[in-house]
């Protein structure tokens, strides 16, 4: 029989996210108002690690290591069922997903939401670059995106997203465009994928302003009314374009590192790919 988890409730136990059914993760990102779908679970939990505590046989908390191909490991997915925050769930689960991102010799990093910021300080993470989420409401029946072919995506488009973050992610990069849609220009590159509320647009990365802007009005144009949401670089310059399209800013994140700061050159990524995946 597993034993009560030192300085947590008695009621919890460790569990298996990759193993809970997906309607019980999707209860924990959906009772936050977040976005993804279960194939966004199924991804985090296929390319990364999952961390979960249970209550009975339902997750009520959790935590996912997303190891890129080298240099940084992301952490996202932290969330804990309103009924049980504050009892030092998310600073355990944090803990051991920092201790796996230690064991292989990663940075790691994650984009905080204020809540979650005040988590990871304690942890000694260290603040980075501030980030706004970006909603427009659309028309519900915008019409989806056709799939896109899944062919690998070019290799300058990984290696300039690999300089905009300090660190390569094929992997992930392929996975996300195999199950949306890509934008390819001389000089940057756009992905989109759809979201459980709304269309995502991003990883937006480009070189040159010009870029960025006609990126962002050919996702745009692709997506028609669809609800989106986008998370902007405050500063980036992409701010009038989104909000002349009806997108609002909606709250804050703040991209939060532990162990050597990643050699990124942020003004090279104008949209994440959203703090669950950075
Ligand atoms: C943020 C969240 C994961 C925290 O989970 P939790 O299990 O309640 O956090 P913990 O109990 O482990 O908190 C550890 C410490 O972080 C700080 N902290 C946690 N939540 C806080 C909050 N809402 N405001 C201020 N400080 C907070 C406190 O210092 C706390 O220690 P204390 O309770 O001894 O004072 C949870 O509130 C949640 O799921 N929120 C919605 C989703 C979200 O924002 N997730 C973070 C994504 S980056």
């Amino acid at each position: 029989m597993a034993l009560p988890l030192e300085g947590l409730p008695a009621a919890l136990l460790p569990c298996a996210l990759a193993d809970a059914p997906a309607d019980s993760l999707l209860a924990l990102s959906d009772e936050a108002g977040w976005n993804q779908t279960e194939a966004d679970w199924r991804r985090l939990l296929r390319c990364g690690r999952g961390f979960g505590l249970a209550a009975g046989n339902r997750p009520v908390a959790s935590a996912v290591l997303l190891p890129y191909d080298a240099g940084i490991a992301w952490i996202s997915m932290v969330l804990v069922t309103a009924a049980w925050r504050r009892h030092g769930l998310a600073r355990h689960l944090m803990r051991e997903a920092v201790q796996a991102c230690r064991a292989r010799g990663r940075t790691a990093v994650l984009d905080a939401t204020p809540a979650g910021e005040a988590v990871y300080r304690g942890l000694g993470f260290k603040p980075g670059l501030p980030l706004t989420r970006w909603h427009r409401p659309g028309a519900a029946a915008g019409p989806p995106p056709t799939a896109a072919a899944a062919t690998p995506l070019p290799a300058e488009v990984v290696a300039r997203d690999a300089r905009a973050m300090g660190a390569p992610r094929s992997v992930l990069l392929n996975a996300l465009a195999a199950d949306g849609q890509r934008i390819l220009h001389p000089q940057g590159s756009l992905l989109l994928r759809p979201g459980r509320r709304a269309w995502h647009l991003g990883p937006l990365v480009a070189e040159t302003d010009e870029a960025a802007h006609t990126l962002l009005a050919a996702g745009l144009d692709l997506l028609g009314p669809a609800p989106a949401v986008a998370d902007a670089r405050d500063g980036s310059g992409l701010e009038p374009a989104l909000a002349a399209q009806g997108f609002a800013a909606q709250r804050p994140f703040r991209r939060m590192h532990l162990g050597a700061p990643p050699a990124a050159e942020p003004e090279l990524l104008w949209l994440t790919a959203g703090p669950e995946f950075g």
